[in-house]
């Protein structure tokens, strides 16, 4: 049975561009809810260590070097099947390919400038929220 929870940052050009307040809305409308958020600004570390499973892609720097630009918000959203229903959302990771009404069709400015994360499995949702938050973080 699909998770009910997944995994979402708020990626540096979003915050910078001011689109916080929209892009949550979006989530909202949508019928996620959120129990966990933060704002926050990776590390060099934090940022090599969450896409650590990119590291051999020629991409790699580049993403380290964006995700550390500025700051982010990082939420864990609920909803039945998160994890699909949130990638239908956000849309395809290059803005040319998102379908229209996606948050990435309307917020990303570029392959690497997508505005969002989404996390790409339930496993992986678990990791990711457990990374950015505790235990007294997370509320039901
Ligand atoms: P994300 O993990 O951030 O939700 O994005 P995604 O699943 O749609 O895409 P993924 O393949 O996991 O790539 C992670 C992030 O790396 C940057 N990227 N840049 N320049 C490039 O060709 C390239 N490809 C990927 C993007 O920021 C992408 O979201
Ligand atoms: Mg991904």
């Amino acid at each position: 049975m699909a998770g009910n929870r997944t995994l979402t940052m708020l990626k540096p050009d979003a915050v910078k561009a001011g689109n916080i307040g929209p892009i949550l809305a979006m989530m909202n409308d949508a019928g996620f809810r959120i129990v966990a958020m933060k704002m926050t600004h990776l590390t060099t570390d934090k940022a090599k260590q969450f896409y650590a499973v990119h590291a051999e892609r020629p991409f790699y720097g580049e993403l380290v070097e964006f995700m550390t630009s500025g700051p982010i918000v990082a939420a864990i959203l609920e909803k039945d099947n998160a994890v699909e229903d949130f990638r239908k959302l956000i849309g395809a990771t290059n803005p040319a390919d998102a379908a229209p009404g996606t948050i990435r069709a309307k917020y990303a400015t570029s392959v690497g400038e997508n505005a969002v994360h989404g996390s790409d499995s339930d496993e992986n949702a678990a990791i990711e929220g457990a990374f950015h938050f505790g235990g007294t973080e997370t509320f039901a």
